[in-house]
C-alpha cells in the first residue's frame, strides 16, 4: 500500500518592477512601462491564486510615493484575492522613475525582497519578469536556492539591433538611454539561473533568445498568455454587459468623425509607436477606392490631452496621420477619437464585430499580439503582420490572413477579402471566438504553468536557510564591519593599528570580519602575525566558505549550497587553452575556487572568457580583480550572495553591515543596502559602483580609506546614509 502525501500548497513569487501596478483600475497604456506586461502579471497573479495547489501569490513591485502619480502605488500591500496580493517594497528615490533609471537600485532591492522574506516566509518558487526583475530574481533564487522562472517579455538584443537599424548607428547614445549592456547581462544571468524561461511564441524562442549566450532550448516553454474572457467576448444578446442597442459610449466619440457610421469599419489599436505602421495603413486605405468605399477606419491610438506636449516619437507619428488624412482627403472616413475608456475597447470591437468589419495590425513586428486575441474573442477576424506572434494566433485560431506590413497592395487585398467575401467573413469570426478559448485562456495557460513548476519542484533539491536554527550563533552584535584584506586592510600598519584600537574600544557590540580571496589558514597566519584579535568571522576564498565565532567554525550549509552545477574539470579545459592565461599557485586551488593569474597583454578580456564558458555550457561566476587575479567560481559563490547568506542567516539588517574593500572579488559585497567603502587605492574594476547609492569612496588608502568610511557613515554611533540616492544618469 502506497500512502501518498500532497505536497504542500505551493508559494509563488512574481517579480515585476517597474511601471505602475494596482489591480483596482489598472492604468494601462498610461506610458510606455505601464503596458502589456502589466496585464500580463496581474491576470497570472489572479488565475494562479485561484488554483487549490497554490498556497499564496506574491506580486512583488516597488513602491512610489509620488504626487505625479495615484497613492494607490504607495500602500504596501494591495488584495487582489484570498490568496493573492500586490506587496510594493521601497528602493532607491521613491518619486516614479521610468525603467531604464531602476538599474543603480536593483541590489537594494534584492536586500529588500530578503527582508521581505525573512518576515513572511520564503517563497517555493520566483519568477522574474523582465531584465530588471529578471535579475533580481535570479539574485534572490541563487541566494535562497528556490527555482527560479524567467519571462523577458521583450529582450534588449532584440531591440537594441532594430534601434541601430532604424535610428543610425549612435552606439553611445544609444547605450547612455537604453543601457543595453547592464540589460543584457541581467537577461544573461537570468537565462543562466532559470530552470524554465516563459514566452508567448515560437518566433521569440527561435529569433530572440537565440542570440543569448545562455540560450537552452530544453529549458524554454512556449506558453501563451490568456485573454480575460470576461471582458471580451463577442455580442450575444443574453450576456450580461454586451451593450449593442443602443450603441455603446464610444460610438458617440465616433460621430463627428464619419460621414456614415453605419459602415463596417477597419479597426486599428496600438500606441502612437512607429513601428506601428500606422502610416502605411492610411496610406493603403487613402489610395484604395474600393476600400474606401467598402469601409471606414477607426484608429485608437491610447489616450491624447494636448498633442503638442506628447513626447517626440509620438507627436511625430500623430502629425504624419493628421498629414496623410488631409493628403487624401480622408475627412468623414477615418475616426481618431482623442480618449476612451477601458470599457470602450471591448465595446468598440463587438460593435465593430456586429458591423462586420475587420481587425488590422499593420505592425512592423509584433512580439506577441494580445489586442489580435481580444478582437478575435470579441468576433473580428484578422489581418496582421508576419513578423511576430500573429503568426502563431492565426495559425492556431484560423480566423485571418497574414501580410507582409511593408507590402501595400498585399495590405490592401486583405483588407477587401475580409470586407467583401461574406461567408468567409463568418468562418473567420467563429473560428476566432472558438480558437481563442481554446487555445488563449489564463486558465490553460495555468494547467501548463502548474504542470510545468509541480515538476521542478520535484527535482529541486531543498531549499537553503529554511532552518533558521544554527548551531552556534554569532554574538549579538548591532552593527559589523566587514573588511577585505590585501590592499583593503593590509597595506599601511599605523592606519591598521588605529582600525583594531578603534574597535577594541567599542565592546562586544561590534563585529568585525574579514572577506578575502584568500583562504582561511593564510588569514590566521597574517593576523597572528601581526598580534591582531581574531575576527568574528571569515569569508575565505572570495565567499566560497564562511567561518563564525571564536573558533571559526565552517559554515557547512554554505558549502553544500554553492556546490550546484559547479564542474571544476570543464572550467579547467576551457580556460587553460586561452592564451596569457597561468593556473596560480596549487594552494591557491580550493574546492570552489579557480584561480588564473592574468598577462595582460597577452589574455583575452574577461567578457570573452565568460563567453567561451557560457558556450560550453558552464554555469560559473567570473571574477576579476587587480586586473590580473581571475577566480572561476560556482554560480552560487561569490562575495556577493556569501555577505547576503550571512544577513539572512544571522538576521542583520544589512545597514548593520559596513563593508569596504579595493578590488573585483568585493564588487558583489559592497553593492545594495549595505553600507559600502571603497579604499582610494581601489583598482579600476570598482570604478563602475560610482554609479550605485550607498557605496562611498574614500579618499584615504587602506585602513585609512576604512576608518574614513566609518565616519562617513557615522558608523560607530547614529548610522546616518548620506549617499543614499545618486544622481539621475540618464535623460
Ligand atoms: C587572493 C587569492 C588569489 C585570488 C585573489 C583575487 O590574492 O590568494 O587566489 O585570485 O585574491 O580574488
Ligand atoms: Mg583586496
Amino acid at each position: 500500500m502506497s500512502t501518498k502525501i500532497d505536497p504542500p500548497p505551493i508559494k509563488i513569487v512574481l517579480l515585476s518592477l517597474h511601471g505602475l501596478i494596482r489591480k483596482h483600475e489598472p492604468e494601462l497604456g498610461r506610458d510606455p512601462d505601464t503596458g502589456g506586461q502589466i496585464k500580463y502579471v496581474l491576470e497570472l497573479a489572479e488565475e494562479l491564486g485561484k488554483r487549490d495547489e497554490v498556497g499564496s501569490v506574491e506580486l512583488i513591485t516597488r513602491q512610489i510615493i509620488d504626487e505625479r502619480i495615484s497613492s494607490d502605488y504607495s500602500q504596501v500591500e494591495e488584495v487582489i484575492g484570498p490568496k493573492t496580493k500586490i506587496v510594493r517594497l521601497p528602493f532607491g528615490p521613491k518619486r516614479y522613475l521610468r525603467k531604464e533609471a531602476l538599474w543603480p537600485y536593483l541590489e537594494v532591492f534584492v536586500d529588500q525582497a530578503l527582508s521581505h522574506f525573512r518576515r513572511a516566509g520564503t517563497p517555493h518558487l520566483i519568477h522574474g519578469h523582465y531584465a530588471d526583475a529578471g535579475y533580481a530574481g535570479a539574485q534572490l533564487a541563487r541566494l535562497l536556492h528556490i527555482p527560479y522562472i524567467f519571462t523577458g517579455h521583450s529582450l534588449g538584443r532584440v531591440k537594441r539591433e532594430r534601434m541601430l537599424e532604424t535610428k543610425g548607428n549612435d552606439v553611445a547614445s544609444l547605450e547612455k538611454t537604453y543601457q543595453f549592456r547592464t540589460r543584457n547581462e541581467a537577461e544573461e544571468m537570468a537565462l543562466e539561473t532559470a530552470s524554465m524561461v516563459i514566452t508567448s511564441t515560437n518566433q521569440e524562442v527561435l529569433e530572440q533568445y537565440e542570440l543569448y549566450e545562455h540560450y537552452q532550448p530544453d529549458r524554454m516553454e512556449v506558453i501563451p498568455p490568456g485573454v480575460d474572457l470576461t471582458w471580451f467576448h463577442p455580442f450575444s444578446p443574453s450576456h450580461p454587459g454586451s451593450s449593442i442597442e443602443p450603441a455603446p459610449p464610444i460610438v458617440e466619440k465616433l460621430r463627428p468623425f464619419l460621414q456614415n457610421h453605419q459602415k463596417p469599419a477597419i479597426l486599428a489599436v496600438a500606441r502612437l509607436d512607429e513601428k506601428k505602421n500606422f502610416e502605411t495603413l492610411v496610406k493603403v486605405y487613402g489610395t484604395s477606392k474600393e476600400l474606401r468605399q467598402a469601409a471606414n477606419l477607426i484608429l485608437i491610438l491610447g489616450r491624447r490631452d494636448d498633442p503638442r506636449t506628447l513626447p517626440a516619437g509620438q507627436r511625430r507619428v500623430l502629425n504624419n496621420i493628421f498629414n496623410l488624412i488631409d493628403v487624401y482627403d480622408l475627412y468623414g472616413s477615418v475616426a481618431y477619437p482623442k480618449t476612451h475608456e477601458p470599457q470602450d475597447v471591448p465595446d468598440l470591437y463587438r460593435w465593430v464585430a456586429q458591423g462586420h468589419g475587420v481587425f488590422i495590425n499593420p505592425a512592423i513586428t509584433e512580439p506577441f499580439g494580445l489586442t489580435l486575441l481580444e478582437a478575435a474573442a470579441s468576433g473580428l477576424p484578422l489581418v496582421a503582420t508576419h513578423d511576430g506572434g500573429p503568426g502563431d494566433i492565426i495559425g492556431n485560431c484560423k480566423n485571418g490572413l497574414l501580410i507582409d506590413p511593408r507590402d501595400e497592395i498585399a495590405m490592401e487585398h486583405a483588407l477587401l477579402r475580409v470586407l467583401t467575401e461574406s461567408e468567409q467573413w463568418t468562418e473567420w469570426s467563429e473560428n476566432g471566438i472558438a480558437g481563442v478559448t481554446e487555445h488563449y485562456s489564463w486558465k490553460n495557460h495555468v494547467d501548463r504553468y502548474l504542470r510545468d513548476i509541480k515538476e521542478i519542484l520535484q527535482e529541486a533539491e531543498a531549499p537553503a536557510m529554511e532552518d533558521k536554527r544554527s548551531p552556534r550563533s554569532l554574538p549579538q552584535f548591532d552593527r559589523l564591519i566587514i573588511a577585505d584584506l590585501d590592499n583593503t586592510l593590509d597595506g599601511d600598519d599605523e592606519a591598521l593599528q588605529e582600525f583594531v584600537d578603534l574597535l577594541q574600544g567599542q565592546g562586544r557590540h561590534v563585529g568585525f570580519g574579514i572577506a578575502t580571496g584568500r583562504r582561511l589558514d593564510d588569514v590566521i597566519s597574517w593576523i597572528d602575525e601581526r598580534h591582531l584579535p581574531r575576527p568574528d568571522m571569515v569569508a575565505a576564498a572570495v565567499g566560497t566558505e564562511l567561518y563564525y565565532g571564536k573558533d571559526l567554525t565552517l559554515d557547512n550549509a554554505w558549502r553544500a549550497q554553492i556546490a550546484a552545477h559547479w564542474k571544476p574539470d570543464e572550467v579547467r579545459k576551457v580556460i587553460d587553452q586561452l592564451p596569457g592565461t597561468k593556473l596560480q599557485d596549487p594552494h591557491e586551488q580550493t574546492d570552489f575556487k579557480i584561480s588564473y593569474r592574468l598577462d595582460p597583454g597577452n589574455a583575452p578580456s574577461v567578457q570573452f572568457i565568460r563567453r567561451k564558458l557560457r558556450e560550453a555550457g558552464l554555469r560559473v561566476n567570473v571574477i576579476l580583480s587587480l586586473g590580473v587575479f581571475l577566480d572561476i567560481l560556482p554560480i552560487r559563490g561569490g562575495s556577493d550572495l556569501s555577505i547576503r547568506h550571512l544577513i539572512y542567516r544571522w538576521g542583520f539588517s544589512p545597514e548593520q553591515l559596513l563593508v569596504a574593500g579595493d578590488s573585483g572579488n568585493d564588487e558583489g559585497m559592497l553593492k545594495g543596502r549595505i553600507l559600502g567603502v571603497v579604499v582610494g587605492n581601489y583598482s579600476q574594476e570598482l570604478e563602475k559602483l560610482r554609479k550605485l547609492p550607498r557605496i562611498y569612496f574614500a579618499k584615504g588608502c587602506h585602513a585609512r580609506g576604512i576608518l574614513e568610511g566609518i565616519e562617513y557613515y557615522n558608523f560607530l554611533g547614529h548610522i546616518r546614509i548620506p549617499n543614499d540616492q545618486v544622481p539621475e544618469i540618464m535623460e
